[in-house]
């Protein structure tokens, strides 16, 4: 049974999608189908497809009461839009469906469980949002929520929990076969913690373990939390709001943390090791893994960041969009993160220059573009003279740029996006620390219309950032103050 609240979101998507054209949306990042799209939800491979759904509210260009948006894809980055998967259509998520994730039961059908929110007057008179866990069950277009929702409320949660912030579930099958869940929630302390729940079924539910607690040490609720087991470590991502800088790392207000540990399965402990951000860039929030058939663990986020995209004057058909899937592993203790190897097949048109030394502003032939992947390996003409700056400049024209620029002798990488065409006042500048030999680095940037990404040193760290730069500005421009050397390959995507 399709709810008139559901029907109403579909019927709209279908009209209002024929107002934006192919052009206005990157290329082969997901973006909303119309409105605002938020954190992605069910990332899953399920039918012989990916499956990529999204916090969305279809009327507008901003937050509101929130529904699953779907799409689906063979490769991860051609998207095509499935209907509008859950709206708030019931008693207990009237205020919303919030995030969740999905996975396939052992009868073939889809699980998705999400955070229903429902508004509640306190004793005092204020109204406050109730959280609680649902699930719907479907065949990859339409799902039915459960008779029995919510499955998980305040009765499961350990004694001094809030039931206002418990949310987001991420699902997954254990070796053992029984489903798994861990979910964000706020214990007495103020600050975050990660449940655990267990489930033979999928639909009974039971707490397990307090699964690890922030104790203040990393902002404050944690959202969105993923875990999963990567290189032979135990990884956990978390979206801590309300986050305090620490050196370079945690300048977003709302983070990103991942904490790489071990877990003992029988005991359900996670012992922490260490941790570092996710994302080093301006927006990016949320992320949620797969695991592909073939066995690669693929980390999706949201390239927009809370504490940034509020303000946006441009008014726009559609808001938000996702990264690009990344590879993620474990190399000495780190986490690395690269484009999903997909994104070879959509090369075109090599252009590649060898040893280029140069100083000062340089210009090079069939360099340009905004829907472009490009490596650069720099290093010093003299080792015994390291250049002091580097920079890269694209989306540029007479009047906007958007850099990457390099200092050796600080170690800092910046990316600075100040003269995209943004007509507010939000952070537009990123400093961070990177490894480098005397000067020596790769950095690969991936543009698609109104994103870039930077993947420094094949994944070590990544800058993400989103522009609205014109598509009319697609130069690309070098500085050197010193001697450079570099060697470039660039291919246009699409
Ligand atoms: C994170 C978040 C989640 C919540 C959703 C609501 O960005 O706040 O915790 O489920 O967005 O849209």
């Amino acid at each position: 049974m399709i709810s008139p609240f559901l029907q109403k979101a579909r019927n709209y998507e279908e009209t209002y999608e024929k107002h934006i054209k192919k052009e206005e949306r990157p290329e082969f990042h997901l973006s909303p189908r119309v409105g605002w799209m938020n954190d992605p939800n069910g990332f899953s491979f399920y039918n012989g497809q990916y499956h990529l759904f999204y916090q969305y509210y279809p009327y507008d260009s901003h937050w509101g009461s929130m529904h699953w948006g779907h799409a689906v894809s063979p490769d991860l980055l051609h998207w095509t839009y499935l209907p509008t998967a859950l709206a708030p259509d019931e008693a207990y998520d009237k205020d919303g469906c919030f995030s969740g994730s999905a996975v396939t039961l052992p009868d073939g059908r889809h699980l998705l469980m999400y955070t229903g929110v429902a508004k509640e007057t306190q004793e005092d008179g204020t109204v406050r949002d109730v959280q609680r866990q649902c699930i719907a069950t479907g065949d990859g277009i339409n799902y039915e929520k459960y008779e029995g929702n919510p499955v998980l409320t305040e009765s499961h949660l350990p004694s001094g929990s809030s039931r206002y912030d418990f949310r987001d579930p991420k699902l997954w099958q254990g070796d053992d076969g029984a489903f798994y869940a861990v979910i964000g929630n706020r214990p007495a302390d103020g600050s975050g913690q990660i449940l655990l729940f267990k489930s033979s079924d999928g639909f009974d539910w039971k707490f397990q373990q307090i699964l690890c607690q922030n104790r203040g040490r990393y902002g404050k609720m944690w959202e969105c939390p993923d875990f999963f087991e990567l290189d032979g470590k135990q990884l956990l991502l978390v979206s801590p709001q309300d986050m305090l800088p620490q050196g370079f790392e945690y300048h977003n207000g709302n983070g990103t943390v991942c904490i790489i540990g071990s877990y003992d399965k029988e005991k359900q402990q996670f012992v922490e090791e260490r941790n570092q951000a996710i994302d080093c860039g301006i927006d990016f929030y949320a992320p949620q893994t797969l695991l592909t058939p073939d066995g690669r663990r693929i980390m999706v986020g949201w390239m927009q960041n809370w504490d940034t995209c509020l303000p946006s004057t441009v008014q726009t058909p559609w808001f938000g969009q996702m990264t690009l899937p990344r590879e993620l592993s474990v190399k000495n203790g780190r986490l690395f993160q690269n484009p999903v190897r997909e994104l070879e097949t959509m090369r075109r048109n090599e252009v590649r220059y060898r040893d280029i030394t140069f100083t000062d502003i340089l210009q090079l032939s069939g360099i340009s573009g905004r829907k472009i992947d490009m490596e650069l390996d720099l290093r010093p003409v003299d080792e015994n003279q390291v250049y002091q700056k580097f920079a890269v400049r694209f989306a540029q024209d007479a009047s906007h740029r958007t850099a990457v620029s390099f200092r050796p002798h600080e170690s800092i990488l910046k990316i600075d996006r100040k003269f995209s065409g943004s007509r507010r006042a939000v952070i537009h500048q990123r400093r961070s620390l990177v490894r480098h030999q005397n000067g020596r680095i790769r950095l690969r940037l991936i543009l698609d219309r109104y994103s870039a990404e930077l993947f420094v040193n094949d994944g070590e760290q990544v800058l993400s950032v989103s522009i609205q730069t014109d598509q009319r500005a697609e130069g690309i421009s070098f500085f050197c103050d010193g001697l450079v050397s570099m060697d470039i390959v660039k291919y246009d995507l699409g």
